[in-house]
């Protein structure tokens, strides 16, 4: 392999969102009447809204008709926006910005593959935005994770095949998705859960300095 280019999750891999994203479904859960805990919240992460939503009603056993659910759904976003439009660059996790450095001196080119449609957003508050050659997020894509479309999407704006590219995931859909289509993933986060992964480490700081380096 003589060229590689890198997609990146956003929530999770770049920046900590869980915690958020938990605070406005736990609060959308006290409104329909039952706990939302963290536990469950680990059941939605890499797993679109729409999905997210139906998993925590399921939790609550809570039945709800379309309109509603739709009301809801832009509820618990409201809830979350209040959130992240307060999020400044010292959110970025440790270990991020220091890879984004490497791979700009390695001229190894780099996108965001993530499912969440406030993904421009988020990198913009953090001041991440600009340094993408491109963000796949979940406005341009019709099938979430495990489904691969987010990074082949991903590897024509890199404009690589996809076994060039190297996915860093937090989730065990995302690792799917980028096994799914031959791309190297890597597993950010327990090594236990995600075991799928072509390689591990516990969070970005781990990453040595000379991976990419060796993948070329
Ligand atoms: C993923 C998160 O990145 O984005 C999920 O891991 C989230 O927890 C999904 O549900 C969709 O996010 P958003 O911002 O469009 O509600
Ligand atoms: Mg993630």
């Amino acid at each position: 392999m003589n060229k590689i280019g890198v997609i990146f999750d956003l929530d999770g891999v770049i920046v900590d969102t869980a915690k958020y994203h938990y605070l406005a479904w736990k609060e959308l859960a006290k409104e329909l009447g039952f706990e939302f805990t963290e536990n469950h919240n680990e059941l939605l992460k890499g797993v679109s809204r729409v999905r997210s939503l139906d998993i925590l009603l399921n939790i609550g056993k809570v039945h709800l008709s379309e309109g509603k659910k739709q009301a809801y759904l832009e509820s618990k976003n409201k809830d979350y926006l209040n959130y992240i439009t307060k999020m400044g660059p010292e959110e970025i996790l440790p270990g991020a910005k220091t890879i984004l450095d490497t791979l700009d001196n390695l001229n190894i080119q780099y996108v965001l593959g993530s499912a969440s449609k406030n993904a421009p957003l988020i990198l913009k508050q953090v001041g991440l935005f600009d340094r993408f050659s491109g963000i796949v997020d979940g406005n341009s894509v019709s099938k979430a994770k495990p489904d691969p479309e987010v990074f082949l999407i991903g590897s024509k704006i890199l404009e690589l095949p996809p076994k060039n590219c190297v996915v860093f995931e937090d989730a065990i859909a995302g690792i799917e998705a980028a096994n799914k289509i031959n791309m190297i993933s890597v597993g950010i986060g327990n090594k236990k859960i995600l075991n799928k992964a072509n390689y591990n480490f516990n969070n970005l700081t781990e990453v040595p300095e000379n991976f990419f380096e060796k993948l070329l």
